[in-house]
């Protein structure tokens, strides 16, 4: 995907909202006048970006092997923000036994996809509350309250249950903008998790993933108590 796609998007995204950005030691988070510039301008670089794709099929498969190592047969898993749907289709070819694998977007674009759902992902969701074996994101760079939104998530894994945040280069702070209004260095990202979820879960362990040539990362595990 042309870098002029990128940078328009978030020119764009700058233009409409006027969103201001507050620094602390381990985060950057920008704040918009109110939620309907946050959606306007979430669907506005959704619709601008919507034939690129970031997270790859190989780290997917990864994240297929790892939890079927260490939770066992998944029925029902979510993912969050995922535009074009691949991450869940890729779950669900990945996971044995045909589990459920549903993926949210706040963009009206979700319907023209499988399996996904208009739905933002601050929002808990009585349907899925404690229901997931897995909730999976590369997205949590998007939230306009990231407490908010890892908290939602965690309610929805069923006891035993994990969280799996990707921390990419792309999430860190020096990465925001008015389209990615979030970013944490690793350290942030666990600090807020625990600050917003610490009651209900752990951190299981982090997955070394950045000598992958193809999506270098660390992958957060969090774990909900039994
Ligand atoms: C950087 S893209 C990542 C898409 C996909 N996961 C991938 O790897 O290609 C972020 C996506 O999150 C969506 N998004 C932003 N804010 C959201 C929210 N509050 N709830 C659900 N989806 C959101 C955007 O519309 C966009 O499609």
């Amino acid at each position: 995907m042309a870098e002029g796609v990128f940078s328009r998007a978030v020119a764009e995204a700058e233009q409409i909202s006027g969103a201001e950005a507050t620094a602390g030691d381990d985060f950057v988070l920008f704040a918009y006048p109110d939620y309907q510039t946050y959606c306007k301008v979430q669907e506005a670089g959704n619709k601008a970006k919507i034939r690129a794709q970031y997270v790859k099929k190989s780290h997917i498969a990864y994240l297929a092997g790892y939890l079927t190592e260490t939770c066992g047969l998944i029925s029902f898993g979510l993912c969050h923000g995922v535009r074009r749907g691949k991450e869940q289709a890729w779950f669900r070819r990945k996971l044995p036994g045909a589990p459920e694998v549903i993926g949210t977007d706040i963009s009206e674009t979700a319907t023209q996809f499988p399996n996904t759902v208009q739905w933002d992902f601050h929002e808990p969701n009585p349907d899925w509350a404690g229901r997931a074996d897995f909730v999976y994101s590369n997205s949590w760079d998007h939230a306009y309250d990231p407490g908010k939104a890892l908290r939602a998530w965690v309610e929805c894994l069923k006891p035993g249950g994990v969280l799996l945040l990707d921390h990419t280069a792309g999430h860190q702070p020096r990465a925001t903008s008015a389209l990615d209004p979030f970013g944490a260095t690793e350290a942030g990202l666990l600090r807020i998790l625990v600050e917003s979820c610490g009651d209900l879960g752990q951190v299981q362990e982090v997955l070394e993933r950045m000598a992958d040539a193809d999506y270098p990362c660390r992958v957060i595990v969090f774990a909900r108590n039994p």
